[in-house]
Parts: C-alpha cells; structure tokens; sequence
C-alpha cells in the first residue's frame, strides 16, 4: 500500500486495513460491550480461548464465534479467528478435525495458573506432546503465553527463565511448529525470536511499548497498568520499540486487549489485564511515529501477521488522521465500567474512517 514519502509531516496515514492477532473478546454482557471496539479497527482478531469454562473444542469454539458474531454492530465487516486451549487432556484428533474444517486457526499454551482462567492450563509440555506432533504436521499456530509459573521465579523473570525451561525445548523438538511467542515483554524475548527461524514469530503488545514497570506505582498502586506479563524494565521497553519498528516480519500487531470491570482491577486482588482496543491502533501509531518509523506502520499492523498465518491480506484500508484524541477517564461496558489504557491522555492520531 502506497505511503506518503515525507511521513514524517503526513496528516493523514492510509494503511492496508490491520488484523489484531491477539485479543481477549470475553463473553455474555462483556462481549457485547466490547467486540465493537475490536470490530472498529481491525478486520480479523484471534480470539483468545480462556473464558471461564475454557474454549477447548471446536464444537465450543463454533459456539462462541457464532455469540461474537451476534454481538457485532449490524454492517460490522469482522472475522473472528477462534483458538484452541490446550489442556493436559487436549485430544489431537479434535485439534486435528477443528483445523481441518476452518474451526481452529491455531492452538494456545497456557502454562496451568499463569494467568486469568489458566487453571485448567498445561502443567508440563511432555504432556501434550500428540498435540503438537499433530500441529506441527498440519502447520497449525502454537500461540504461547511465555511465563513459567514456579513460585520460586521472580515474577519480573518469568518470561525469560520460560525461554530457557520451555521455548528453547519446543524450537529444538518441532522444527516444523510455526510458534507465536505473544506479548513478549523482554529484550530476552526478542533476542530469542531473532534467532529463530521464520517459524518463530511474536505479538507485541501497545501498554508494553509504552510503559515500563515503574508504571505500576507512579505516585501509588496503579491497578490499570497491571497485565501479565507484566511491564519490565525500561531497557526491555527499548528492546520491544526497536523490534516493532525494525520492518522485521518476525514481530506483529496483537494487542492483548483484556477488559476486567473497573471494580475488578481495584481490588484486593485486582485482575491482570489492560482494555487497549478502543484506541490500539493511534496507541501503536504514536510509537511508530515517536521511533520515526511510520512508514513501517503497515507492515507490523497488517502484513506481517497474515503472512505468518498464511492468510490473505485484507482488501480494505483504515485512515488515521493527526488530531487531538482524548481518551477517557473510563467506557460503559454494559452493567459496568472499564478503564481504557491511555485514560486521561490525549492521542495524536485518529482513526477517521475504516473501508
Ligand atoms: O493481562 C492479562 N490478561 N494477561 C493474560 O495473559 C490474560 C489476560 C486476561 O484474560 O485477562
Ligand atoms: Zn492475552
């Protein structure tokens, strides 16, 4: 798609309409509230299976595209690409059949407890090894949450020791698995999927290229910057920008957009997750923009991760113009109320018009 040459000073920017590979759409009240948002921007979304009975066969996951679909906005032009959640149990016959009639666009590794609704998750990958035989030979996504959970391991590092105890393991052993490391958070992360080969890519998400972890406790408890993996250092954050603006194929748009209610998040024991969807795209424009690097917009957003997935590129375009663009303090979700990322910060970008 054609970009103006001087982006630098573009008050306008035209992309090739973009996909979000990661996204957390939810269920009952809380999908119908939030899937337009998602719908708005981007043409095609993998959805997250880890509702609170987890998606784990496609006769469940043909039930929940067919609710996602129902709550669009009438005319919405959205595609939802449903995954599977692996189990200890997970059958490969299932995964195997789901694939091959257009159910299953891939398969997601929760390790068991990382994260919300990962109870039933995988406890050790030994154990689901049919599964990813079978993956592999159909050239079927493993789309990874990389965190070790042992208790021992400092929460800051559980990305990186999960490279060491799992990834390295899955590489070695399925060289034919194309392998989605999501939301990396970590310059480690990075540096691992450099080395791989084009079968390994990663999501990256908008909060991890803008914040670091000093986020969480800037003047207090900040409940809302709070997500799993969580924000690292600032020298990760670095790491993350350059790889996202490096024109690498390897890196692409996958937002991780996970709305809790309000009540949820300022708690005791407040959910992980931040609700990025409404503004995702003028988030991650503003850190292209920042890193002078625009004109590699198009690329992250809406080839790269077709590409991986051997899927078509969209046909249709999304326009973003330069403008104040307050976001607000928080969104109605139905019954309830969500805090945006970016609350009370005014974006550089809008989108004025998706075709
Ligand atoms: O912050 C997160 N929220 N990370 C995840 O891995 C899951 C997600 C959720 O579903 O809320
Ligand atoms: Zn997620």
């Amino acid at each position: 798609m054609p970009m103006p040459t001087d982006t630098a000073s573009a008050q306008t920017i035209t992309l090739r309409r973009p996909d979000d590979w990661h996204v957390h759409l939810r269920d009952g009240a809380m999908l119908a509230a939030v899937v337009p948002w998602t719908a708005r921007q981007f043409a095609r979304a993998i959805v997250m299976p880890n509702l609170s009975l987890p998606v784990t066969t496609a006769e469940m996951a043909s039930a929940y595209r067919e609710r996602i679909l129902a709550a669009l906005p009438p005319g919405a032009a959205f595609t939802p690409l449903m995954t599977c959640y692996l189990t200890d149990a997970t059958d490969p016959t299932g995964l195997r059949a789901g694939f091959a009639e257009g159910v299953f666009t891939a398969a997601k590794l929760y390790p068991a407890h990382a994260t919300t609704n990962a109870a039933q998750g995988v406890t050790d990958v030994a154990l689901i090894r049919p599964a990813l035989k079978a993956m592999e030979e159909i050239g079927m996504p493993l789309l990874v949450h990389g965190e070790v959970t042992d208790p021992a391991v400092d929460v800051f590092d559980r990305e990186a020791v999960f490279i060491e105890r799992v990834m390295t393991g899955l590489v070695r052993d399925y060289p034919g698995l194309k392998i989605v490391f999501e939301h990396i958070t970590t310059a480690d992360a990075v540096g691992f999927v450099d080395g791989c080969g084009p079968l390994v890519a990663a999501t990256i998400t908008p909060q991890h290229l803008h914040i670091n972890r000093n986020a969480m406790f800037a003047g207090g408890l900040r409940p809302h910057a709070y997500c799993l993996p969580v924000a690292k250092r600032e020298v990760h954050r670095l790491a993350l920008r350059s790889a996202a603006t490096s024109g690498s194929p390897k890196y692409f748009l996958g937002t991780d957009s996970a709305p809790h209610a309000r009540g949820a998040k300022e708690a005791d024991c407040g959910c992980a997750g931040i609700f990025n969807a409404p503004y995702a795209l003028e988030s991650y424009a503003a850190v292209f923009e920042e890193e002078g690097a625009l004109g590699l917009l198009e690329g992250f957003a809406s080839e790269h991760g077709p590409r991986f997935y051997g899927l078509p590129l969209n046909e249709g375009q999304i326009v973003l113009e330069r403008g104040d663009n307050l976001v607000p303090a928080e969104l109605d979700a139905g019954q309830t109320r969500i805090v945006p990322f970016h609350a009370g910060q005014t974006l550089g970008w809008r989108v004025r018009e998706a075709r």
